[in-house]
């Protein structure tokens, strides 16, 4: 089974913040995930670096576009290593194999009869890199807060009226396209209300890819953004990643940009006669200790920053497991504190710790020989399985918590440390029924937190091809008297630096 996803590719006029590194760890754990049930992944993400945005960005920075693309595209490639994110591509629009596959689709709109040149007179947020109607606006800003500007200049539009009933019946249809079910109503519902023709080139500014045919204009930078996700593929080329991987399994994106991805981006694809995608599903948005992130607050948090305090699988733990996926959410320093200390410190790692501290002093560091006594984890297993496949990310993590605190009651009912004296036979049991459920928990912590759970691993000798969702079953069981590495602490509690007397 193919599988193509993809993030959304970021503007390059600043550095990655945690919303950035949220979206791309989102789809990463999907992305990993899809894996380890065996289907052939496409995981793509990259930068989006034409537009006005970019180029006024630049301006104030006294760059060119092209040194501040260059240099803030390298730091989202950064940010990509440093959450351990597995793409398998990276695409920046400023590529010349992104620039002619967004001409090959304009060319093949444009064929189709789907663009005409007018002129587009009306209002334009460069921050939102979106036009707006008058009533639309918001005390003379755009609906997001963002500030307007009145545009009049030379423009091809693109039909988008004559894809009004097409894309009803596309989504009456295709249910799944749009996630979360709120969501689906919301962009049902701005459709139903009419769609006007859309502008999509300009000719006021010069940061973009040419429009073929006329090089005065330059393409509407959403319809080069969009183009990214069948130009990394080889388009218009008849590729073998084109047939494997197109039309996309899931393009997984922020809520703020679901428009562009479930209205304009299938009527383009639909001029274009290609398939549409198969699900767009949108995350909520994170707020800073309650407050909107932003540049002039100064509060945006580095993804770096986390990482080197909390360590990176406890980041993205905590920006899985914090906020129900699809829903807003807060961050707050005090509860990430609390979910590393309280889901990773006391629950898995102390679990992990404490047996396999109790096999090397009671079972010779080897996986005891005795008997198993199932603890019941397949209704967990189901439950993870149908959660990650339904993009409910934090809803599986708590599946793997349930699962583990199972885990801990059995040791504390059980009390292997009491059997050791009454019932030796009994607490090799035990600690094997443990160290068991142990590896089945770590195969499926993989694509939330891939180091530890590979740490783990390593620890019970579970040999690195016996580590997919296919050796969950029992005929992978640990193998009584394997020798086990000596035991290492996984998750170590978070305690805050005690402030210095002096304050300093
Ligand atoms: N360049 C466009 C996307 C083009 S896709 C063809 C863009 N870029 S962005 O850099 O502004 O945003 C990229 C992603 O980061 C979006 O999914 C957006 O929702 C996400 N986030 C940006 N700030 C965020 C938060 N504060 N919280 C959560 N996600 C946020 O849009």
């Amino acid at each position: 089974m193919n599988f193509y996803l993809t993030t959304p590719i970021y503007y390059v006029n600043d550095r990655p913040h945690i919303g950035h590194a949220y979206t791309s760890v989102a789809c990463d754990v999907l992305a990993r995930y899809k894996r380890l049930s065996g289907a052939n992944v496409k995981f793509l993400t990259g930068t989006d670096e034409h537009g006005q945005k970019i180029e006024k960005a630049a301006t104030a920075a006294g760059l060119t576009p092209q040194a501040m693309a260059d240099a803030n595209s390298q730091h989202f490639r950064d940010m990509a290593r440093l959450m351990n994110i597995s793409n398998d591509d990276f695409i920046r629009t400023t590529e010349p194999r992104h620039i002619a596959s967004a001409q090959a689709l304009w060319k093949k709109m444009e064929a189709g009869g789907h663009i005409y040149l007018d002129s587009y007179k009306g209002w334009y947020s460069v921050r939102d890199e979106a036009y707006y109607q008058e009533s639309e606006l918001v005390d003379g800003k755009a609906p997001t807060g963002a500030d307007v500007e009145w545009v009049e200049e030379p423009s091809y539009f693109f039909r988008l009226s004559s894809f009004h009933e097409k894309l009803l019946e596309y989504y009456a249809a295709h249910p799944g396209f749009i996630g979360p079910e709120s969501r689906r109503n919301e962009v049902t519902s701005f459709v139903k209300g009419g769609l006007k023709d859309l502008s999509i080139s300009r000719t006021t500014f010069s940061w973009g890819i040419k429009v073929p045919g006329n090089e005065k204009h330059v393409m509407y930078v959403w319809l080069d953004a969009l183009a990214n996700y069948l130009s990394a593929l080889g388009y218009p080329d008849n590729t073998p990643d084109i047939n494997d991987f197109w039309p996309a399994d899931l393009h997984l994106v922020g809520k703020d940009i679901l428009r562009f991805h479930t209205v304009y981006w299938p009527a383009f694809l639909m001029a274009a006669q290609l398939p549409v995608p198969k699900r767009v599903f949108a995350h909520g948005w994170w707020t800073i200790e309650g407050e909107k992130m932003s540049k002039s607050l100064g509060n945006a948090i580095a993804p770096q920053n986390l990482v080197s305090e909390f360590g990176l699988d406890q980041t993205r733990w905590f920006l899985m497991r914090e906020v129900p996926f699809g829903n807003d959410g807060n961050f707050s320093r005090e509860r990430m504190i609390q979910v590393i200390n309280s889901e990773l410190a006391n629950n898995i790692g102390n679990l992990v710790q404490r047996t396999l501290t109790m096999i090397h002093k009671n079972a010779e560091g080897k996986v005891p020989a005795a008997a198993i006594i199932s603890i019941p984890c397949q209704d967990i297993l189901e439950y993870y399985n149908n959660n990650m496949n339904n993009i409910n990310f934090t809803i599986a993590g708590e599946g793997i918590i349930t699962l583990a605190n199972r885990c801990n009651a059995f040791i504390d009912v059980q009390a292997p440390w009491k059997l050791k004296k009454e019932d030796p036979e009994k607490m090799l049991s035990v600690l094997y029924s443990i160290a068991e459920t142990i590896r089945k928990i770590s195969i499926i912590l993989y694509p939330f937190m891939p180091e530890s759970s590979s740490k783990i691993l390593a620890l019970l000798a579970v040999p690195e091809d016996q580590r997919t969702l296919d050796h969950l079953s029992g005929s992978y069981a640990l193998k009584p008297g394997t020798p086990l590495p000596p035991p290492e602490p996984v998750f170590p509690r978070f305690m805050e630096k005690a402030a210095s007397p002096s304050g300093a």
